[in-house]
């Protein structure tokens, strides 16, 4: 897991989980990109879940975390860009599914939904799990 290289981003919604994310993902020896927005300004979502996706798409990340307010902006505009499977979770058991049986490569949370502590969770589940493949692998190539 500490090989990992996580892209995460988040707009002036969920700035504040970003942050506590990033000090997570520290504390784990994670290697990450922080791809803004860098102050609790307002900014435009779509623009921020473009630079997360394009680290993911390119290969320069494994996995992308975006955050917003719901959660919702973020999966709709990750999801438009080709080779993205972006996973709005609320809880550990979604998350946990949607790398074992999505391959999900972008996590989406909404700091104005949850908790920090169960985002946090979340998190943690999110990249230690693995894609199990299989029957799985087939149902994942007809997403592309
Ligand atoms: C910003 O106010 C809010 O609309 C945004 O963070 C997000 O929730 C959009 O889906």
């Amino acid at each position: 897991m500490d090989k990992l290289k996580v892209a995460v981003g988040s707009d002036h919604g969920g700035y504040e989980y970003k942050q506590s994310i990033i000090k997570y993902l520290q504390t784990q020896n994670i290697e990450y990109s922080d791809e803004g927005t860098h102050s609790k300004d307002s900014c435009d979502y779509p623009a921020i879940a473009h630079k997360v996706c394009e680290k993911v798409i390119s290969g320069k990340a494994d996995r992308g975390i975006l955050i917003c307010g719901t959660g919702i902006g973020m999966s709709i505009a990750a999801n438009k860009i080709k080779g993205i499977r972006a996973a709005l979770c609320g809880d550990t058991f979604s998350a946990k599914a949607s790398r074992a049986h999505n391959n999900a490569n972008v996590l989406c949370l909404g700091q104005r939904v949850i908790g920090e502590c169960l985002a946090l969770d979340i998190v943690d589940i999110w990249l230690k799990t693995d894609f199990e493949g299989g029957r799985h692998q087939n149902r994942v190539n007809m997403l592309e």
